[in-house]
């Protein structure tokens, strides 16, 4: 079996200060992703002015760099067919206020500069993004007991 897509999520400060870890987790989880790799850590302004490199020209950009520094973040690497654009979904609209209930951000957070969560946007993305959070290493290989109850093939 070939791998399926991958793509990278990441709990915000806010999200991880709020004590949201475990429940966005347990979005990702019990939806039937599965998890490859994940970290606790405080990125660094290097780090988060390449994650955003593609927003570096925007008005907000110095406010997004400087608030996803504002404590601990959450990077992880979750697994399984579609996982980027269903990923997206899991999280909602950017801006909060448009989010649909049921998701991520239309259930717990309200602005867009406090949107507790990034997912990437595409599969090209994911690979840059996982390749610039973690080490080849740091992806874990493992069967999920799961699996077969969760894809028929
Ligand atoms: P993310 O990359 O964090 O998953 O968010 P996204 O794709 O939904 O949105 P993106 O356009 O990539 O924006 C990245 C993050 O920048 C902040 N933002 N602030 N003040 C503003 O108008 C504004 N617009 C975006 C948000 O934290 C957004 O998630
Ligand atoms: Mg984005």
């Amino acid at each position: 079996m070939a791998q399926r897509e991958r793509t990278f999520i990441m709990i915000k400060p806010d999200g991880v200060q709020r004590g949201l870890i475990a429940k966005i987790i347990a979005r990702f989880e019990e939806k039937g992703f599965k998890l490859v790799a994940m970290k606790f850590m405080q990125a660094s302004q290097e780090l988060l002015e390449k994650h955003y490199a593609d927003l570096s020209s925007l008005p907000f950009f110095p406010f997004l760099v400087q608030y996803m520094q504002l404590g601990p973040v959450v990077p992880m690497v979750w697994e399984g067919d579609n996982v980027v654009k269903t990923g997206r979904d899991i999280i909602g609209a950017t801006n909060p206020a448009n989010a649909q209930p049921g998701t991520i951000r239309g259930d717990l957070c309200i602005q867009v500069g406090r949107n507790i969560i990034h997912g990437s946007d595409s599969v090209p993305s994911a690979d840059k993004e996982i390749a610039l959070w973690f080490k080849d290493e740091e992806l874990v290989n493992y069967k999920s007991c799961m699996e077969s109850w969760i894809y028929e093939n």
